[in-house]
């Protein structure tokens, strides 16, 4: 078995959930047979699980395709995906604002997704924007020059000997990917956050209807498939997003994401917070487990540190 001093992380992504990851992952039932991304970013969440062998298998899906097809080029190809980002990173030098602004082209031309795992690791906080196009506009964080190539590949290779293997990828719209979903997966859903501008956000490729995404978690109540989602959050009094509605029955947890790095340069001192809901099977399962297992009993978990490393 692999020995890992932390949990590998190739891909930097705005919105990564690595961080409370291992919150998260409490609430994952034993003997899961697959465990079920619709919306996986970066795939913390899968990663972490993998690293725990909490699953037999995974699905990552996310309808951002570049992103989709390079989670599966660093599990199935990790020596050739790790050898063309070394090969990108070493030409930036010179001027690497030009290096960076002509890979982006070639990239928006050819939708390349070994390209992209260059972009996310050079542009600002992997905080990926898109243009009403649809091409990738992000800047370049011009402070550094990205993960070096040797980090790098040990990322990759660890993502791959993780989920080499045991491991399906698509890039299709949620809905179709629940509908693959059985009672012994976990689904675990971050969906795009809800922007003040309607469902069209910048942040990610497409973001989605609030009353389209409630119609499908009433389905799969309806099919009895265990499920966690990361929904809304709020800094301090502020709430961001709408609730999820109380007739589907979920159970709500509240978890301390960390403070704000915006709010903290203004002087204030506001904590975010981030709420986990649990579909209707899913706690039914957690109750039927020894209780040391799971935190159900209590309703608020509080991380002591914000941004915690994996030990
Ligand atoms: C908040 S991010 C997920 C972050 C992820 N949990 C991580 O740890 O990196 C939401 C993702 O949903 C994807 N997405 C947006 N609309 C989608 C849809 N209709 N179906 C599937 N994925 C979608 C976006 O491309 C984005 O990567």
């Amino acid at each position: 078995m692999m020995i890992m001093k932390s949990i590998p992380h190739p891909i930097q992504y705005q919105g990564s959930k690595r961080n409370l990851a291992h919150v998260i992952l409490r609430y994952m039932p034993k003997n899961v047979d697959c465990l079920i991304e619709p919306f996986a970013g970066s795939a913390a969440i899968t990663i972490a699980a993998a690293a725990r062998q909490l699953a037999k298998g995974y699905l990552i899906n996310d309808l951002n395709r570049p992103l989709a097809e390079l989670l599966r080029l660093i599990v199935e190809f990790p020596v050739d995906t790790a050898s063309f980002y070394e090969k990108v990173w070493n030409e930036q030098h010179g001027d690497s604002v030009e290096h960076y602004n002509r890979i982006r082209a070639e990239f928006n031309r050819t939708q390349d997704p070994r390209l992209f795992l260059y972009l996310l690791a050079r542009c600002v906080k992997g905080s990926v924007r898109y243009n009403a196009d649809g091409m990738f506009n992000q800047s370049p964080d011009k402070r550094r020059h990205g993960t070096q190539p040797q980090t790098m590949r040990t990322n990759i290779y660890g993502v791959s000997a993780l989920l080499k293997n045991k491991t399906g990828f698509s890039s299709l719209d949620f809905r179709e990917i629940l509908a693959k979903a059985e009672k012994n997966d976990l689904v675990y859903m971050d969906p795009p956050y809800q922007g003040v501008c309607g469902d069209r956000d910048s942040r990610y490729l497409s973001g989605i209807d609030h009353e389209e995404f409630i119609t499908a978690l009433i389905e799969l109540n309806r099919r009895e498939i265990s499920y966690i989602v990361s929904y809304d959050g709020r800094r301090g009094d502020k709430t961001f997003g709408m609730l999820l509605p109380e007739f589907l029955e979920l159970t709500r947890i509240e978890l301390e994401a960390g403070r704000s790095s915006q709010a903290t340069l203004l002087g204030r001192d506001e904590v975010t917070f981030e709420s986990l809901y649990l579909s209707p099977s899913l706690t039914a399962k957690l109750n039927h487990q020894p209780s040391d297992y799971h935190q159900l009993k209590m309703q608020q978990y509080a991380l002591p540190e914000p941004h915690l490393e994996y030990a």
